[in-house]
């Protein structure tokens, strides 16, 4: 259970977080205070609306990496503990102060930031620098809408488009479509014109059809591989598909664009064979500014709504990591971290 700790009085140097300080179960995550940030010139002060506790979270607090990776895992999280206390990798909020130098932003805004591996939006401020991941919020989602678009989205972006170079015709097959990557990839890759296909369990048919996937394969019940269609693009994030598996069903040129997979295709070394026109790619994306603000465009033009699964108060965040921990979360699990009317 979390820790109720007494709210922090208004002037306080101090602000509250969930904090962890070894890896493990949800109930490792506790309601704790922690130094309030301070601004420099070119800094934001954002009042955090909302956040997620993602797969990146999850990963972190648990340490349980994909096959092949639990060393590098460790040394990236911290050797002998977590090295980043406080979790959270996107965040919506208001901007409650600004830094001398600023421009972009002024008090009373409302924004919303990805901070990937920095973390930290688990608390109830954060600063974060005025050309770092962050923009306005679309006006037309909700915080905690908007406090989910980034995680899956800029997954989506750079995978589809930046490194699959999706175009509008092709066929993509997204594996894992009701997830945080695959719901956002669904609806960014229709908005780019590509025909999708979402697979998924029987559950979540419905839902994967009505993010606008044109045909679903529930995978409790049919193999893709067996169905004789052929893709230009595969995306797949829940490491179940490699290139071996996957070949007969990518067109003459398809690309796997490996989300979650194997070391070897980390690597690099799970290669097509030479001569063959298919492709692996398993980079990690590299996402800026831009992409935060195409999500926002996306969003604000109706193409894209972050898929949430549930949303839960800061206090009960252990409950909200124990939905992710099931690993059969429907989009995003929301974190309400401020007191204002959503
Ligand atoms: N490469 C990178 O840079 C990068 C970046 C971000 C995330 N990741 C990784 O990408 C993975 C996916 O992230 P996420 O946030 O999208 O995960 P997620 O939201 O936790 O995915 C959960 C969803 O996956 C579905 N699923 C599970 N097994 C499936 C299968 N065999 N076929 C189809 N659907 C299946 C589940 O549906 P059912 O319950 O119906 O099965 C559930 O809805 C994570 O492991 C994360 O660590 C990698």
């Amino acid at each position: 259970m979390l820790q109720r700790i007494e709210a922090v009085a208004p002037g306080s140097t101090k602000m509250q977080a969930l904090v962890y300080h070894q890896y493990g179960a949800p109930s490792v995550v506790e309601l704790g205070q922690v130094a309030r940030p301070t601004m420099g010139r070119d800094e934001v002060l954002i009042r955090v609306m909302a956040s997620t506790v993602s797969a990146a979270d999850w990963r972190a607090r648990s340490l349980q990496m994909p096959p092949g990776f639990g060393f590098l895992g460790r040394l990236f999280f911290g050797v002998f503990g977590p090295r980043k206390k406080v979790l959270g990798t996107e965040l919506s909020g208001v901007v409650e102060a600004v830094g001398s130098s600023v421009s972009r932003f002024k008090p009373g805004d409302e924004v919303f930031a990805f901070t990937g591996a920095s973390y930290g939006c688990h608390s109830e401020w954060r600063v974060l620098p005025e050309n770092g991941l962050l923009v306005h919020k679309p006006h037309n989602l909700s915080f905690e809408q908007a406090a989910a678009l980034s995680f899956g989205g800029t997954a989506a972006l750079c995978f589809l488009r930046d490194m699959g170079g999706l175009e509008r015709g092709n066929k993509l097959l997204v594996i894992g479509a009701s997830g945080a990557i695959g719901s956002a990839a669904i609806q960014i890759a229709k908005a780019f014109g590509a025909e999708v296909t979402g697979v998924c369990s029987t559950t979540n048919l419905e839902l994967v059809r009505s993010l606008g996937a044109d045909h679903v394969i529930d995978y409790t019940q049919q193999d893709f591989t067996k169905n004789g269609e052929h893709y230009d693009h595969i995306l797949e994030t829940t490491g179940s598909a490699s290139f071996a598996r996957c070949e007969g069903s990518l067109s003459e040129h398809g690309k796997l664009l490996v989300v979650l997979g194997s070391f070897a295709q980390a690597l690099g070394l799970e290669r097509p064979p030479r001569g063959s026109g298919k492709r692996v790619i398993a980079s990690l994306p590299r996402v800026n500014r831009a992409h935060l603000e195409q999500l926002a465009e996306l969003a604000e033009a109706g193409h894209y709504r972050p898929l949430i699964d549930s949303v839960h108060p800061f206090a009960e965040a252990a409950l909200a990591h124990a939905r992710v921990d099931t690993g059969r979360k429907r989009g995003n699990v929301v974190l309400r971290v401020g007191s204002a009317r959503n």
